[in-house]
């Protein structure tokens, strides 16, 4: 088993920046329970993301729109009592950002008081990341596909077309200038992805966009083989629905055919 230790908390922005330079892939998950993030903890993943996925994953939705603000604070709360010592990015949902300066600034400090290290907001929202990041708060930029925008863009690939492929950069290039510590990469054409983190200093993750960039981020239960669908480019490396099934069904057939 992995002897690795994941990035410190204390230093988070460091660690990101310090990985990119040494040529190091950063290895970033999502989690929104004390179990699994303590387990994350224990194997060394780098950091970890209360991603607004979970409300695909845990709450059963089928978007990650009706997902709330309280809900990742508590998500949040889990995981940072699971893995005291890793960095943690909680995702701001829909709604808590975009409205204005003040909401984003409240907001993200809500999710700092429930035990993140750092945000992550979908999009080139300039006034909120400059605001957040001269608050002291670091933030994880999110650019291809946004989820919270899905209905209006599509869930389709980005950057396939030369003059998007320029519009991403120019997008990345700008998160950088706001001071973004590092940016997620969602659904974008491969040579695109490699483009933009060739360019920046920051560490660029990617999800869907093929190349291995500077790391990549999965959603765990992917990863795990417990959702009842994953998406092509995630590597399922195991078969956790069917081993969950298996022991559970074990335990009913031991009850059952038991004699006290
Ligand atoms: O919410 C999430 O899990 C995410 C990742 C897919 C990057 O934003």
């Amino acid at each position: 088993m992995s002897e690795r230790k994941g990035f410190s908390r204390s230093s988070i922005v460091k660690e990101f920046l310090r990985a990119k330079r040494r040529g190091e892939k950063i290895v970033l998950l999502t989690a929104y329970d004390a179990i699994t993030a303590s387990i994350c903890q224990e194997v060394g993943v780098d950091a970890l993301l209360v991603g607004d996925s979970v409300a695909n994953t845990y709450l059963g939705m089928e978007d990650t729109l009706r997902v709330t603000l309280d809900e990742i604070e508590i998500f949040t709360k889990a995981v940072r009592r699971g893995a005291p010592q890793l960095p943690i990015i909680a995702d701001m949902p829909l709604m808590t950002y975009e409205t204005s300066v003040k909401d984003a600034l409240l907001n993200a400090h809500r999710l700092v008081l429930a035990g993140a290290d750092a945000v992550k907001l979908e999009g080139l929202w300039v006034d909120q990341i400059r605001a957040l990041v001269r608050a002291g708060i670091p933030v994880m930029g999110h650019l291809g596909l946004n989820p919270q925008r899905g209905l209006i863009s599509g869930y389709r690939r980005f950057g396939r077309k030369e003059e998007e492929a320029r519009k991403l950069l120019e997008e990345a290039k700008k998160m950088e200038d706001l001071g973004v510590f590092s940016l997620i990469l969602e659904m974008v054409n491969e040579d695109t992805a490699q483009r933009i983190a060739d360019e920046l200093s920051i560490p660029v993750i990617g999800i869907g966009s093929g190349k291995p960039l500077d790391g990549q981020v999965r959603v765990i239960t992917d990863i795990l083989g417990l959702s009842p669908w994953i998406p092509s480019f995630a590597e399922r490396m195991l078969d956790g629905r069917h081993l969950f099934k298996e022991a559970i069904s074990k335990f009913i057939d031991e009850i059952k055919g038991l004699n006290f």
